[in-house]
């Protein structure tokens, strides 16, 4: 049977200073715009519409917090990799994004979504590079596997494992998303419910 989550949205944030005071803990999602990061937080939730989704890339502008269960914060993040977002952009990611995701406290644990569709993107790596080097603790969720076979996915995920295995000695925790079919919903759950209580 399906997990039920109670979900409700708490608050939308253009700096770090605004985001909730309190000391719950937030699991949080990025990856390249368009990605569907918005869409996973409605698939997990099971509420649509809940954060905004869009097929122009560049829709979540803001560090969005949604309360889970009344104990932990789903974060959605703003994508990066989207050429237009901000003029005071500079360089690849947002000052919000590395703000957010180098300097807050309460974020507990990243989840970096990556098109299981293509190779392994620069960007992707370099962020990757980034959260290693900062020791933030992130794993990776190859979304949309409902656009490729079965065969055509495992070849995709076992290609980018290698790639990461270049650079690292472990791999991070990996997970395969659809949220039109809701695959991945249980595994993601459960893995953020041990997160939260054991790391
Ligand atoms: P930004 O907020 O712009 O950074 O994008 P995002 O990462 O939040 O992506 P969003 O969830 O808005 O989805 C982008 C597009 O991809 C939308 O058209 C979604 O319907 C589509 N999409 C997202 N997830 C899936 C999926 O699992 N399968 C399929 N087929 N389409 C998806
Ligand atoms: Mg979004």
């Amino acid at each position: 049977m399906a997990t039920t989550v109670k979900a409700k949205f708490k608050c939308s944030s253009e700096r770090i200073s605004q985001v909730p005071k309190d000391t719950l803990k937030d699991i949080a999602f990025i990856g390249r715009s368009n990605v569907g990061k918005s869409s996973l937080v409605n698939m997990l939730t099971g509420i649509n519409g809940l954060a905004k989704v869009s097929g122009t890339p560049g829709k979540t502008r803001l560090i969005n917090h949604f309360l889970i269960n009344e104990s932990w914060y789903l974060v959605d993040l703003p994508g990066y990799g989207y050429a237009r977002v901000s003029k005071s952009t500079r360089g690849e990611f947002s000052k919000l994004i590395t703000d957010y995701v180098l300097k807050c406290d309460k974020l507990h644990f990243l989840f970096v979504l990556v098109d299981s569709r293509l190779e392994p993107q620069k960007i992707d790596l370099r962020f990757i590079e980034m959260l290693g080097e900062n020791g933030i603790p992130f794993g990776i969720i190859f979304t949309k596997a409902d656009k490729l076979s079965q065969a055509q996915l495992n070849r995709n995920i076992k290609s980018y494992s290698q790639r990461l295995a270049e650079q690292w000695e472990e791999l991070p925790p990996i997970f395969i998303s659809s949220s039109e079919k809701r695959t991945g919903r249980e595994e993601i759950l459960a893995f953020i419910e041990e997160c939260l209580t054991e790391c």
